[in-house]
């Protein structure tokens, strides 16, 4: 079968030129209405639409250069990588999809900027990146939804960290995935607020990719989530739109928690929140209660992440002196 993705790169590489060095970044982003489940796996291709938020100066700088040394060479974080490593070995499987089996040995040097104490996985903010960079080093004419249906190959929520503010990725119904890219909003929400309330910082018990094919295989929950997904993903971005913050919060962390439920449900059960996450959301409740407007949201991981606005940084940093917050619309 085709694949949109690489057709892309195929063609534009027809009149690429030798690789120069590139550098470029893409932000992280932390999705409110969630991407679980795919409808092909080796495509990324998702069953639901899903909206995020980019985290501005939080994300990946990745250098792709000629390697002088005449091997493949990739590094992070200021360490060179042994070639067996996940992360060096993912990220020269998809140089090859630009290579196409031509002898071009390339240096690719990552840097990421998301502190290592907030926990949060940079694969998505990675393979933007990467493919920014790519197509910049082979000189490529793509423009940024083509770039956004490569990085899909890479990840599926690297889709849409191409773009800065809320972006939608419209899940596509087209068996190569041409229709499965993400685009922004036109909206600027000058006082929107994210904060990472870091739990545990290592590295996750299952990885994202597992624990989403494992729920769909083996969750009864499962059957409820795709309309569901897509039916919030509508709302989330309408309320985006109407900048109604209460509403868009409530239905996030409905979304959020839904998506977990799925999980706990699978067979047998993936729980990434822990007794400590589960804590942070009591306190979020109680506050609540009280007058807070501050939702949460959770990914694959033990990490909760909140969402509120600017005239309530002081009181979500009075009730988690941990916070992290990030103003995704500054300058
Ligand atoms: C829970 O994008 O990491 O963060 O496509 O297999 O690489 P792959 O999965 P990945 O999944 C992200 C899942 C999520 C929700 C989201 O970001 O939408």
């Amino acid at each position: 079968m085709t694949d949109a993705a690489r057709d892309l790169i195929s063609k534009a590489m027809v009149d690429a030129g030798d690789p120069v060095e590139f550098a470029a970044y893409a932000p992280s982003n932390i999705a409110l209405s969630k991407y679980w489940g795919k409808r092909d796996r080796s495509r990324n291709l998702p069953l639901n639409s899903s909206l995020s938020i980019s985290l501005a100066e939080w994300g990946s700088h990745t250098e792709v250069a000629p390697s002088e040394s005449g091997i493949d060479q990739v590094s992070l974080n200021g360490e060179v990588l042994d070639m067996g490593t996940a992360f060096a070995s993912k990220a020269l499987k998809f140089a090859d999809l630009f290579r196409a089996g031509r002898a071009q040995p390339l240096k690719i040097t990552t840097r990421n900027t998301i502190p290592t104490a907030a926990g949060l996985a940079s694969s998505a903010s990675g393979f933007a990146a990467l493919t920014r960079a790519l197509c910049g080093s082979f000189s490529l004419s793509l423009s940024e939804a083509e770039m956004s249906l490569i990085a899909r190959l890479g990840s599926g929520s690297a889709t849409r960290s191409i773009w800065h503010g809320f972006v939608r990725w419209d899940k596509g119904r087209a068996e190569d995935g041409s229709d499965s890219f993400a685009t922004p909003l036109d909206v600027t929400w000058p006082d929107f607020r994210i904060a990472i309330i870091p739990v545990d910082v290592g590295p996750k018990s299952h990885s994202s990719r597992d624990g989403m094919n494992h729920t769909v295989d083996t969750s009864p929950l499962f059957a409820a989530w795709p309309d569901q997904a897509e039916a919030d993903c509508d709302f989330i971005e309408a309320m985006v739109r109407e900048q109604n913050f209460t509403a868009l919060g409530q239905r996030a962390e409905a979304n959020a928690l839904a998506m977990h439920a799925t999980m706990q449900a699978a067979r047998p059960a993936i729980t990434y929140l822990t007794q400590d996450s589960w804590a942070i959301l009591e306190r979020l409740w109680a506050a609540r209660k009280n007058g807070l407007e501050a939702y949460a949201t959770m990914d694959a991981g033990a990490n909760v992440k909140l969402i509120f606005e600017a005239q309530s940084q002081d009181d979500v940093t009075t009730l988690f002196p941990e916070a992290q917050v990030i103003v995704p619309f500054a300058g």
